[in-house]
């Protein structure tokens, strides 16, 4: 058993990772500012500011997870929340799992990624600051701290939940597409990688895709 916090359990990828976890058997704390109104059995649900509870709650964990979003008032706030909670994790030893986008891949290794190309300008904002959350573990995550920053298929999203398969890929920092070209991962399957790399942990220190 891992005692795994999750920071914005409630939201879409939260959610889904703490229904993952909980269902492994791990101890899962879930952080988000407002109580969900679906309470997944035996989850510690936690409610306060990202910045006003993480003190308290990760000293006791084994892993980290961090699924904030930058949106509305999160918007500009990201770098500074994440750069907080991998200092609390390494100074606990923790397994650090930062959430961030698909723009973070790159179409081919060596290539640009595509957040340094035309973004539409609906999601620019978002890739930009989850952009920077990516630097900010690759040029000054702790040392020491064993973290993986996960990067979803491009039709990802609340929007587009699927279906759990149990079958999908995990790459590095080039994206992968299916035989038709797509690019797609439901919520279950995307919280099932993530669990994964806390339960065996593969890559460490990385930048990891995960898509059908
Ligand atoms: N295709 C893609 O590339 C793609 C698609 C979707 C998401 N993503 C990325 O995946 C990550 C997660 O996105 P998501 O859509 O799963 O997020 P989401 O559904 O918006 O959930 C955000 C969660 O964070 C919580 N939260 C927000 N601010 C907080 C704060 N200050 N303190 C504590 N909890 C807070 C929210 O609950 P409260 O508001 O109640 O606090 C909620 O539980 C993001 O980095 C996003 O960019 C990528």
């Amino acid at each position: 058993m891992t005692r795994i916090v999750v920071f914005g359990g409630t939201g879409y990828t939260g959610a889904n990772v703490v229904r993952e976890a909980a269902s492994r058997g791990h101890q899962v704390v879930s952080v988000s500012r407002t109580e969900p109104k679906d309470l997944v059995r035996g989850v510690r649900y936690e409610t306060g500011d990202v910045e006003q509870v993480a003190g308290r709650l990760v000293p006791d964990a084994d892993a980290v997870v961090a699924a904030l979003s930058p949106r509305g008032d999160m918007s500009g706030r990201l770098v500074e929340v994440y750069r907080g909670l991998a200092q609390q994790a390494a100074a606990a030893g923790a397994r650090y799992v930062q959430v961030g986008g698909f723009s973070s891949l790159r179409p081919a290794p060596g290539a640009p990624r595509f957040v340094e190309g035309d973004i539409p300008e609906q999601f620019r904002d978002e890739a930009l600051e989850g952009e920077a959350t990516r630097v900010l573990l690759a040029e000054e995550a702790p040392e020491g701290l064993d973290w993986v920053f996960v990067s979803p298929a491009g039709g990802y999203g609340a929007w587009a939940a699927g279906e759990r398969t149990g079958s999908f890929r995990v790459g590095d920092d080039v994206a992968l597409f299916d035989a038709e070209g797509g690019s797609f991962i439901s919520g279950a399957d995307f919280a099932s990688a993530i669990v994964d790399e806390i339960d065996r942990p593969v890559h460490h220190r990385a930048h990891i895709g995960v898509a059908y």
